[in-house]
């Protein structure tokens, strides 16, 4: 069974529980990188756990969450092997896929629909990415 990362603040908690519960319905098994409550807490904590995890290859995916999804997405961005998008519609989330190959998806907890977060979720699990004049691109982020 495929295992995605899970990670968030206090402020991306609430969903980060309610992904959970998809995850499940869907057939996923998780790893929960914390946090573990909605005391307030640090996002880069929970975000580094959650991308060493996958430079290290234990995982290769992963759902991150915090208020806005602005600070957890820029610390997992920090790390060269992941390429973490910020999502909050579905449209975005496939194309986050298709064009940027991500491998973390980073949802504002504060600010995205339960329903739109569900169709997030469902559909950066399974849309693929589209290779050709991205890959290129992706291959082009790292500072050289
Ligand atoms: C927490 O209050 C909030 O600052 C955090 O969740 C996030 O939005 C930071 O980027």
């Amino acid at each position: 069974m495929k295992k995605i990362g899970l990670a968030s603040d206090h402020a991306g908690y609430p969903l980060k529980e309610q992904v959970k519960e998809w995850l499940k319905e869907m057939g996923y098994d998780f790893v929960d990188f914390g946090t573990n409550s909605t005391e307030s807490c640090n996002y880069p904590e929970f975000a580094h756990a959650l991308a060493n995890a996958i430079e290290n290859g234990e995982l290769t995916t992963g759902i991150a969450i915090c208020g806005t999804g602005n600070g957890i997405n820029m610390t997992l961005n920090h790390h060269t092997a992941i390429r973490s998008a910020l999502c909050w519609m579905p449209e975005i989330a496939a194309l986050a896929r298709q064009h940027n190959d991500a491998n973390v998806m980073v949802m504002p907890g504060r600010f995205i629909a339960t329903d739109s977060a569900k169709e997030c979720v469902t559909t950066f699990l399974n849309t693929a990415f589209e290779g050709g004049r991205h890959q290129a691109r992706i291959d082009a982020i790292p500072v050289k």
